[in-house]
């Protein structure tokens, strides 16, 4: 196995992908005789999409990973004889079953394989697949694929991802008494190809989530068009009677497919715990040349507020990577870059700013001396809006360069409270516990290390300002 060149400047130390290869979306998460178990859309062949297989790793903390054996690989003349997909695992009366989408051909339908040993590692395919032979007969599908399977009572539940042509996106809802004989029900959610407010969902679903939160649920979808991924989007709402019902739709992250096709799964304490897939911003040439494409996000933490809107924070088992605290003293914000004393690739940092009477609070990170390049976290208070622009984030032409972002309104009185995570070419924000941005950056220069500070429009206060160095989670 090829093992990570140390010296790459953009591989990160502290989330999760395998040695090499490419990683897609998070599979088969559960919390499996108290240790996490993640599978992940893999190729082994090589940095770039194709021939999927289940690559698996396992960890106690949450943190730390170790890498196991492949778990799935397509068998030929199968039904997965082109790739096993994305899918979900269950605890089946002490069984663990996968749920996944056995690629053959043009078309992905659903199967299932049972696990062998209790480290996960072996799995039997059922000779029974597919399980359900074609998408229903009664709508005009264009794509169907991806999992979503949970208990209600004595019967299982699942949601398919797909589109209903000229119409929209749809989680389609399938019930089973046994996980392999399943009669689909109806289309638990709809969307709407032609609305754009208050954000646009697609032509179809990938990678259904259904959340039972409590106080709410919420349908977590990755919106998809015409083969390009967009962005992931939630629904929360009211579930009753296998019918669900929406009262807000918003994009869960709004670095839109720097974070995709998400997938969670509800732990021994009962949390909701949270990965995505942060696809590359530079060429498929350099994906290659790197020798890696994929990156997992860090856990999050997923629960309903009381307005009904969603909570999102990172693990805080992540601690145990913090090694040396900075601590800023009170700062007074002005339009000219203040830059901090502390820098570095692999970063954690809280700041809570008073925005005062600013109208736009800028923070640039991974920034050389000369800003030449940097990449702004920027509020715009005015307009309510979080973005990551990184226009400027690296003098390599051929990397991603734009500005990415969405709605974000700080109640009144609050001040902004920035959870920033810099991890190389990863950056994952969390703001005010409510929205979430993130960033893939790639700059060419070894001293794009610095964070400065900014507001612009009046001026602001930082009350707060830690910064840790985080370490690497491999041994
Ligand atoms: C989402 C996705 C899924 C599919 C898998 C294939 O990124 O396209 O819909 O199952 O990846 O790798």
């Amino acid at each position: 196995m090829q093992r990570p060149d140390p010296a790459d400047p953009h591989r990160p130390r502290y989330h999760f992908l395998p040695l090499a290869n490419w990683m897609n979306d998070p599979n088969g998460l559960i919390h499996w005789q108290g240790r996490y178990h993640l599978f992940y859309q893999h190729n082994p062949n090589g940095a770039f999409w194709g021939t999927m297989h289940w690559g698996h790793a396992v960890s106690s903390d949450l943190v730390r990973w170790e890498h196991l054996p492949i778990a799935l690989t397509p068998t030929p003349a199968s039904p997965d004889a082109d790739g096993c997909w994305s899918g979900c695992a269950v605890d089946h009366d002490g069984v663990a079953t996968l749920i996944y989408s056995g690629a053959c051909g043009l078309y992905q339908l659903p199967c299932v394989a049972t696990a062998l040993d209790d480290d996960l590692i072996a799995w039997q395919k059922y000779a029974g697949n597919p399980v359900i032979a074609a998408p229903p007969a009664d709508l005009d599908i264009i794509e169907f694929r991806d999992h979503a399977v949970w208990r209600e009572g004595d019967l299982w539940y699942q949601v398919i991802g797909a589109g209903i042509r000229d119409v929209g996106g749809t989680a389609l809802l399938y019930r089973s008494p046994d996980l392999r004989t399943w009669e689909y029900l109806h289309p638990l959610c709809v969307g709407d190809l032609h609305a754009t407010e208050p954000v646009w969902t697609g032509s179809m679903w990938e990678c259904p989530q259904f959340l039972d939160l409590g106080a709410r649920h919420a349908l977590i979808v990755s919106a998809w068009h015409e083969g390009r991924t967009l962005y992931t989007v939630c629904l929360t709402g009211d579930y009753r009677d296998q019918r669900f019902q929406p009262e807000s739709v918003r994009k869960f992250d709004l670095g839109d497919n720097y974070f995709y096709a998400p997938q969670a799964c509800v732990d021994a304490g009962g949390r909701t715990v949270l990965w995505g897939w942060l696809q590359e911003g530079r060429s498929d040439q350099a994906q290659r040349d790197a020798g890696w494409s994929g990156v997992m996000s860090l856990p999050r933490i997923v629960a309903a507020r009381p307005d009904g809107l969603l909570q999102v924070t990172p693990a805080p088992e992540l601690e145990v990577l913090r090694g040396q605290l900075q601590r800023l003293a009170e700062l007074e914000l002005t339009s000219a870059w203040h830059t901090l004393p502390m820098q570095g690739a692999s970063l954690e940092l809280i700041a809570e700013i008073v925005p005062g009477t600013a109208s736009r609070i800028e923070l640039a990170l991974r920034c050389s001396p000369d800003h030449a390049e940097q990449t702004v976290l920027r509020y715009d208070r005015e307009r309510g809006w979080l973005e990551i622009d990184s226009t400027q984030a690296s003098l390599d032409a051929t990397t991603e360069h734009d500005r990415r972002g969405g709605p974000f309104t700080l109640p009144e009185g609050e001040s902004l409270r920035l959870h920033v995570f810099l991890d190389h070419s990863v950056i994952e924000v969390f703001a005010n516990e409510q929205v979430c941005i993130t960033g893939r950056v790639y700059p060419s220069r070894a001293d794009s290390v610095g964070i400065a500070l900014a507001a612009h429009g009046g001026g602001a206060q930082v009350n707060r300002l830690d910064v840790w160095e985080l370490r690497s989670i491999w041994l």
